[in-house]
């Protein structure tokens, strides 16, 4: 798969790993986050993995702060994009069988290692069901235009 990642200055290690462990795995991942420990502001790099997902370059997106959430606020102000902040698998499982996640964020500060691989191995493997879930993910984009 093609993968966009993208970080804080909260999560460079953490990004780092899930980068190479992806890698490792076959996928192409692309790294729109920050490389440093100086501080930056999380919605410039929820924005840039946004507006690389739903440009349709991307098969998914992962974005790392320190908790997840702030990045994925600013990623979901992206029209098109689904963001979901994941702490554990089984909701990142549920994420993309129910509401077709097109990005997952968890936090750095929150989550180590190994609970953030299992976080995007449950996401990769899982499947969108379609159906009901359907019906309502076409109400967030009847939301959005309602905006715009
Ligand atoms: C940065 O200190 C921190 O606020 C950020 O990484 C994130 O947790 C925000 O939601």
């Amino acid at each position: 798969m093609k993968i966009a990642i993208g970080n804080d200055h909260a999560a460079v290690e953490l990004k780092n790993e899930i980068k190479t462990y992806l890698e490792q795995k076959g996928h192409q991942v692309t790294n729109f986050g920050t490389d440093t420990s100086d501080s930056v502001n999380y919605p410039e790099y929820g924005e840039k993995v946004g507006l690389a997902v739903v440009s349709g370059e991307y098969d998914c997106g992962i974005l790392i702060c320190g908790t997840g959430v702030g990045i994925s606020i600013a990623a979901n102000k992206v029209n098109g994009v689904r963001a979901a902040v994941c702490s554990e698998p089984t909701t990142a499982r549920l994420v993309k069988e129910h509401n077709n996640a097109n990005i997952i964020a968890f936090g750095a500060r929150i989550v180590g290692t190994e609970v953030a691989k299992s976080i995007v191995d449950a996401y990769l493997e899982a499947e969108f069901q379609g159906g009901r879930h359907q019906e309502r993910i076409d109400m967030f984009s009847e939301i959005e235009s309602r905006q715009n």
